[in-house]
């Protein structure tokens, strides 16, 4: 059966002055979830923002707000980030001694629990863990930063997780983070990804040449997600399109900017307002 992933935009690579902006375009140009990225400059040799920041952005957005901690130690900011407005928490198994318990507070304070693998991080933890988790996420580049070469022995690793998730009977996402674009995003799905995270691919770059590139029926990113394109196809997604719902089998129909693939806003939003429901 064909998978839509869940377009999870990466915070990271906007533009930090404009936060509230970006997370707004962002929602207007369908992404599923907000990714955000905080790296404490110990865990991660990089710093980010805490969770004043989230809280600041929270009220620009009904999206759910997936925080990916790159933190150590994790176990004192989990509190702090739930009540900033997290609706996903996910962290790494080496940022704290007790990743059974990090996971169980998590889901205690009300969040989704995440749990994240590096690049040499063993999935054997995941055998061990897989009952208290609601995601999944593998690293298809070291931490630390946006912009890097997209690992491909990742591959192999999402469909490891993917068959250790199907052998538990388990319903938790299963996303992929780091140099995702075009050209392998439709490979992580068919490894068994179901939600993607994208950074520079969303912000950066030239959205028109983007969208030649966008043909796999699998996997679609709404190319119009970078920032101009975004603005430009403001007047297709801003406002519920009656002709659209109920939205096509994979709930996408084209801007009427007619430079790019953009989310029925009927489909985009169904994840917050599920997620929403269940807060
Ligand atoms: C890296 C972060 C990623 C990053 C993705 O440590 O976890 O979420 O922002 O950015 P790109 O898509 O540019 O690799
Ligand atoms: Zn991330």
């Amino acid at each position: 059966m064909a998978v839509t992933p869940l377009i999870c935009p990466s915070i990271l690579a906007s533009d930090f002055a404009r936060l509230g902006e970006e997370v707004r375009a962002l929602e207007a140009a369908g992404a599923d979830w907000i990714h955000v990225d905080v790296m404490d400059g110990h865990f991660v040799p990089n710093i980010t923002l805490g969770p004043d920041i989230v809280k600041a952005i929270r009220p620009h957005t009904t999206l759910p707000f997936d925080v990916h901690l790159m933190v150590a130690p994790v176990d004192p900011w989990l509190e702090a980030f739930r009540e900033a407005g997290a609706d996903v928490l996910t962290v790494h198994p080496e940022s704290g001694p007790h990743l059974h318990r990090t996971l169980g507070r998590i889901r205690q304070l009300g969040a989704k629990a995440g749990v994240v693998f590096n690049p040499a991080t063993p999935l054997s933890i995941l055998e061990e863990v897989v009952d208290l988790v609601d995601l999944v996420l593998i690293m298809s580049v070291n931490p630390g930063f946006g912009g890097q070469k997209f690992i491909d022995s990742s591959l192999k690793k999402i469909a490891g997780a993917r068959a250790i998730l199907d052998r538990a009977g388990s319903s938790a996402h299963l996303q992929v983070d780091g140099g995702v674009t075009s050209a392998n995003a439709a490979a992580c799905v068919a490894a068994g990804a179901d939600a993607l995270v994208a950074g520079s691919f969303v912000f950066k770059g030239d959205c028109g040449a983007r969208k030649r590139r966008w043909t796999s029926p699998r996997v679609r990113f709404p190319a119009c997600l970078a920032r101009r394109c975004a603005r430009r196809c403001d007047r297709a997604t801003r406002s519920p399109d009656p002709a659209c719902g109920p939205p096509s089998p994979a709930g996408w129909r084209r801007g009427s900017c007619g430079s790019s693939f953009t989310a029925c806003p009927v489909t985009a939003s169904r994840w917050g307002r599920r997620w929403a429901q269940a807060r």
